[in-house]
């Protein structure tokens, strides 16, 4: 079976934080989830993950997903590998794809059509490389006329070598028995002291095995993130690779300033997304839909002809026809039946609001069950912790909550309920009641004149 080995030993030292390198996200994602998925996309599951710099944090990240080995020393991309000989032999019979785990953007198109090339030429190693407008950095790939003869890196390559622009993207497949003789070949006899991994192409040659190239015409699958302005680089052309699938899609964006949409996110045709708009991990959203401007969206499902205004979701349901906004916070657990209506300042948690039910402003329903065509009041609030335990409303169909009506849970309002403007609802109400709660108004009349008076 084929194998991969990840390389994410590096420690990032110009990201100046103390994560593991492969561990810094692009468009909400681990660099090295990217790779993980590129793979995954590309049917290889066999995964070995070469940890170093702060290794215990990959293996948090990780769940226990895939293996990983500790290189406890950092001596080179060769030595990386060499850590995880006892991996390779387990099966040596297959191919073993070898990735940087600081390269998001290696796509499963190379990784197929290089095996192909790499079974065709019966290669001991074929490298991935792609040429480049400015190759410094990168690992030179030395052709012949019939072929490739080795990889050169920049600190030792001379002036001529460095001219060359087709560069080693970090990536390659190994016939899984050779690699492991190749690695036994490998010394540190060069500009950095490191045993390098690239050595293995001059060494096959040299070996009388055939060692080939599969040049990309994507030099975006090599880009890599050295430090954060190379990261903002990344997340800045993951941004917009995202966007530009979304608008082939048929979604529509007059200005995406401001709009963060991760490649996880679904979005239906005809749909509109405004400036300032976070979606995030699994969302879905629907067709003809109307989000942002200023609105984050993680983990939600939106149904079609949703509108979201300076919105902040998380984790909900949102059905269609839906209008929310401006200014409206819906936390975890929510479920908003299609036709609601949810107004400026009102926050939602752990909650469902039913069908064509309006809740305009400025109240908190949390914790609570509401039914169908449900009118809220201005300031209504569901009162669901008594500092100890939380609590749930049930309000049924049709009720008409009162402004500044306070509902005291657990308690529950049967159908067509109406509570009383600053009612504080203590107990249960049945079907059909008004629940008052008031003490009598008294008017004092003539009492501001009486007092200016007693003033002058
Ligand atoms: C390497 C290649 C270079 C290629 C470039 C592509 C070598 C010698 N050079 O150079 O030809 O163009 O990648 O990006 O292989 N790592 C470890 N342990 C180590 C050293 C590195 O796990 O001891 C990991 C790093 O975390 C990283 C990957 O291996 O994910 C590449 O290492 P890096 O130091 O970035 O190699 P480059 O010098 O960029
Ligand atoms: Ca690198």
């Amino acid at each position: 079976m084929n194998k991969v080995i990840i390389l994410a030993g590096g420690q990032g030292k110009r990201m100046k934080a103390d994560i593991p390198k492969p561990l810094f996200r692009v468009l909400g994602e681990p660099m090295l989830e990217w790779v993980i998925s590129a793979c995954e996309e590309s049917g290889l599951s066999d995964i070995c993950i070469i940890k170093g710099f702060m290794g215990d944090m990959i293996d948090e990240y990780l769940g226990g997903r895939y293996k990983t080995v500790l290189q406890a020393e950092r001596l080179g991309t060769g030595h990386a590998v060499m850590q995880a000989i006892p991996f390779l032999k387990e099966d040596t019979d297959g191919n073993t794809l070898v990735l940087c785990g600081d390269a998001p953007f290696i796509d499963p198109v190379a990784i197929k059509e290089s095996l192909v090339i790499h079974k065709q030429q019966k290669n001991a190693v074929t490298v991935i490389t792609a040429e480049l407008e400015n190759p410094s950095g990168y690992g030179r790939i030395i052709r012949t006329n019939n072929g490739i003869s080795g990889i050169v890196e920049q600190k030792d390559a001379t002036e001529e070598q460095r001219l060359i622009r087709e560069v080693n993207s970090g990536a390659y497949w190994f016939r899984t028995a050779d690699l492991i003789e190749l690695l036994g070949k490998i010394d540190c006899n060069n500009a950095q002291h490191e045993y390098y991994l690239t050595d293995t192409i001059s060494l096959a040659i040299s070996g009388g095995k055939n060692a080939g190239a599969y040049k990309s015409d994507n030099p975006d699958i090599i880009k890599g993130a050295n430090d954060r302005r190379d990261l903002l680089a990344l997340n800045t052309y993951a941004r917009m690779a995202v966007i530009e699938k979304h608008l082939i899609n048929g979604v529509e964006f007059t200005c995406t300033d401001g709009i963060i949409i991760e490649r996880g996110v679904e979005i239906g045709v005809g749909s509109e997304i405004l400036p300032g708009t976070i979606i995030r991990g699994s969302s879905v959203i629907g067709k003809n839909c109307s989000v942002g401007p200023n609105t984050v969206i993680e983990n939600c499902r939106l149904g079609d002809d949703v509108k979201m205004n300076c919105v902040q979701a998380y984790d909900s349901e949102i059905e269609s026809g839906v209008k929310i906004g401006p200014f409206v916070h819906i936390r975890p657990n929510s479920c908003i039946k299609s036709g609601a209506k949810i107004g400026d300042f009102v926050e939602i948690k752990n909650s469902v609001i039913g069908e064509n039910t309006a809740i305009a402003h400025l109240t908190y329903v949390g914790d609570s069950d509401v039914g169908k065509k449900v009118n809220f009041g201005c300031g209504t609030v569901t009162v669901n912790y008594d500092g100890i335990v939380k609590s749930r409303c049930v309000i049924g169909d049709n009720c008409f909550i009162g402004c500044n009506t306070n509902l005291i849970a657990p308690v529950k309002l049967g159908k067509g309920v109406y509570t009383a403007a600053g009612t504080t609802v203590t107990r249960d109400i049945p079907d059909y009641a008004l629940a008052i709660d008031r003490g009598v108004m008294k008017v004092n009349e003539g009492y501001t004149l009486r007092k200016l008076r007693n003033k002058f």
